[in-house]
């Protein structure tokens, strides 16, 4: 052939691909590129071209039709795309071999061993190196025309160059698959649309393969791995190993693969990959052997379906079907409920399977689960069973609802508005979060309570003896004597610590409590604005027991109203609750979700229990230094003038600012106090003239003590 006319033929080829893009924008998307114009110009050069070439003009050409071809019309591929049979047990691979080593007349025979993937398999048309047309395989004769979308997969090249170049016609075999990465992310995405996730990575790939819209395609992660090859395929290479590093040298991704020369090998090859499968980024679901040699690949041939020199040799399943009999609720260590349905046990991934999770009431609602349904289930390595499809179920079975209690402490359970997943709200004395929250209670940043370890805590939950956080300051500490780690001196230094950490100022003591959307700084803002624990304690207490006589739409509506910062306007039974949580979101980073979770906190008896367990202990939370509202003298402006005896003046401006006061260096109309020193002059002068409070340095210093700035 000569230099000229390949070169010719590629580039018919090229602009044949150009054009077919061009026509589906232009009538499949209505989203044409280029102008009428640019596109009659194109059209005209392969005219003019394929008239030099002076060859047989296919039918399909660009140049013999008229307008766009359908999406998704089908397409006959050039050779059969088969598939695969399958091994399930070693005794199958065994026959395999044995088989092949017939047909091979006893000679030793090589295996190329690759994984395979769970994605689907896609016909890729090359034509002297170009990419012209891309395909699904369909029933392996005639598969979907799917070359725009095939086009946006950045692993599929569009044009290959070495030996192919010359082919007028080379077929690359080959899987499309949705790495699982992207699969969690899709489904993630389509979740929080309101749309249904897809089952699997393989149907999420083929689902974003078939889109109208290549841009749809383009935005879904999808990779490509060569693994073998149609027409065209004995030009290339002359044995498996030898195709897949053309395919390599050509630029298309190649999964790593191993050789193989007996039954033994191959098992040790497939045992290896199911170890390695869990780490893999995309799905396997068994390992392919293929015949290296095509001589003897072509000696061997093929059934009506698949070739008899290559089998599947299968993971154990991951997916298996069985039917729910109950649905329990599971309570976490952070008070989530979590739905878990029991099942009839089924062998899935290797092991027999009867619990799987449904995660949260919405997944319950989207799958339809509930008791009696039969259902499909996936176990992907040691990933905890899922439930990812109901089948069917009886007609008279309900959906399963969130229970009102918690079914392992009794206390409520709430629905916080905008989460997904339900919570006991039994927060301080429910056995399934004890450990947990006692953890974060004497954790440094909250009551620091030195020396009481993740393991000693856990051990005093687990014999029954701290059954709340209040348990901790009546420890007895005769039973503790003699445990392991626990002498004299440790008991000596957990008391120290104990005593010490009850007056801890409150705004540790309400973190340490671990209110949800209650964190540090929320705490110190909290404690900032009610001063005093005492006081914002019965604020809550007597909130909360107005809202325990609430129904939960009441509850809601007194939460809106104070959002609205319309408290005042709610109906008298719900005003106080209203107003008690308006007032807590009027404290900064304090939104209705901070405040009803306060609130509930404080609503639950459970919990009222334990606060009232914890004063008679002897806890008692001390104020923070600079809270407003308690403060005599917040938002007033104070002038100093003349010597102060007890501090420098700077630092009594300081402690000022602490109390909440504006400290000022003029009298005028607007100042609220001078406090005058000895040898004050003219400024005490003013402050008399403009009747302005004079007041004295131990006034100063008993403001600054009842503010909580200044030790007593
Ligand atoms: S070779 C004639 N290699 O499995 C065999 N196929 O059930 C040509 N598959 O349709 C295919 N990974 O889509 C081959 N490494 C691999 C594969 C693989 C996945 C798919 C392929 C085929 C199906 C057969």
């Amino acid at each position: 052939m000569s230099v000229d006319k390949e070169a010719l033929r590629r580039e018919i080829a090229r602009l044949r691909a150009e054009i077919r893009e061009h026509d589906y924008r232009y009538y499949v998307l209505n989203r044409p590129i280029i102008s009428d114009a640019e596109y009659d110009r194109l059209k005209r050069r392969l005219i003019e071209l394929e008239e030099k070439l002076g060859e047989p003009v296919p039918p399909d050409s660009p140049s013999q039709t008229v307008g766009a071809p359908p999406a998704f019309r089908p397409v006959r591929h050039a050779s059969r795309m088969f598939s695969l049979a399958n091994a399930f047990s070693e005794a199958e691979v065994e026959e395999f071999v044995q088989r092949v080593r017939e047909a091979a007349g006893g000679l030793l025979v090589r295996f190329v061993a690759e994984p395979k993937i769970d994605g689907l398999a896609i016909n890729l048309r090359y034509e002297f190196g170009v990419l012209v047309l891309a395909a699904t395989r369909g029933d392996g004769t005639t598969g979907e025309e799917v070359t725009a979308n095939a086009r946006t997969i950045a692993d599929i090249p569009k044009e290959i160059s070495g030996k192919a170049r010359a082919l007028s016609l080379l077929e690359v075999r080959g899987e499309v698959y949705m790495p699982k990465e992207a699969f969690a992310a899709l489904n993630e995405r389509l979740v929080a649309e309101g749309a249904r996730p897809f089952a699997n990575p393989r149907n999420a790939a083929a689902g974003s393969l078939r889109q109208k819209d290549p841009e749809i395609t383009a935005s879904r992660g999808l990779r490509f791995f060569a693994h073998s090859a149609g027409a065209g395929a004995d030009a290339l290479a002359a044995s498996q190993q030898e195709l897949l590093e053309t395919f390599r040298a050509l630029g298309f991704p190649i999964q790593e693969y191993e050789v193989a020369e007996n039954t033994e090998e191959l098992l040790a090859i497939h045992a290896r990959l199911a170890e390695r499968r869990a780490a893999l980024p995309y799905e396997i679901d068994g390992v392919v052997y293929k015949v290296d040699d095509f001589a003897l690949q072509r000696r061997l041939g093929e059934t009506a379906h698949h070739p008899r020199w290559a089998i599947a040799h299968k993971f154990p399943a991951e997916e298996a079907t069985t039917t729910i009999r109950r649905i329990v609720w599971q309570v976490g260590r952070t008070g989530a409920l979590t739905p878990v349905a029991e099942m009839d046990p089924v062998h899935v991934g290797g092991a027999t399977v009867s619990r799987a999770t449904l995660h949260n009431p919405q997944q319950i609602a989207r799958l339809g689960a509930r008791e009696g349904a039969r259902v499909v289930i996936r176990r992907a390595g040691d990933v905890i069973p899922e439930i990812v499809q109901v089948l069917d179920y009886p007609e008279d079975a309900p959906l399963p609802e969130v229970p009102a209690r918690c079914p392992v402490c009794g206390a409520h359970v709430v629905q916080p508005e905008g989460e997904a997943v339900p919570r006991c709200t039994g927060g301080l004395s429910c056995p399934a979060q004890l450990a947990e929250r006692i953890k974060h209670f004497v954790s440094r940043e909250a009551m620091d309570i030195e020396g009481m370890g993740e393991k000693l805590v856990e051990r005093l939950v687990a014999e029954g003896i701290v059954r709340n956080v209040a348990d901790l300051y009546r420890l007895p500490w005769d039973v503790l004597r003699g445990w392991e780690g626990i002498g004299e001196k440790k008991i000596a230094n957990l008391q120290k610590a104990l005593a010490a950490s009850k007056t801890r100022p409150w705004d540790r003591f309400l973190f340490a409590l671990g209110i949800r959307h209650v964190g540090r700084a929320t705490a110190a803002r909290i404690a900032q604005r009610y001063r005093r624990w005492e006081d914002f304690r019965d604020a809550m207490l007597a909130a909360g027991e107005l809202a325990q006589r609430l129904s939960e739409a009441e509850r809601k509506e007194a939460i809106r109203l104070a959002a609205k910062g319309k408290a005042h306007e709610a109906p008298e039974d719900l005003r106080a609750l209203a107003e008690a949580i308006g007032l807590l979101m009027q404290v900064e980073d304090v939104g209705p979700e901070a405040a009803a979770s306060i609130v509930e906190f404080f609503a639950e008896p459970h919990n009222r229990k334990v606060i009232a367990a914890l004063q008679q202990a002897g806890v008692a939370p001390q104020p923070v230094a600079g809270a407003e509202t308690s403060s005599p003298i917040a938002g007033k402006t104070i002038v100093l003038t003349g010597a102060l005896a007890s501090m420098p003046r700077a630092q009594a401006q300081e402690l000022l600012r602490k109390a909440g006061a504006h400290p000022a260096t003029s009298v005028s109309r607007r100042t609220d106090f001078v406090v005058a020193g000895p040898g004050a002059g003219s400024k005490r002068k003013k402050a008399e003239e403009l009747g302005i409070p004079i007041v004295d340095e131990a006034q100063l210093l008993t403001w600054l003590r009842e503010a909580g700035v200044l030790e007593e």
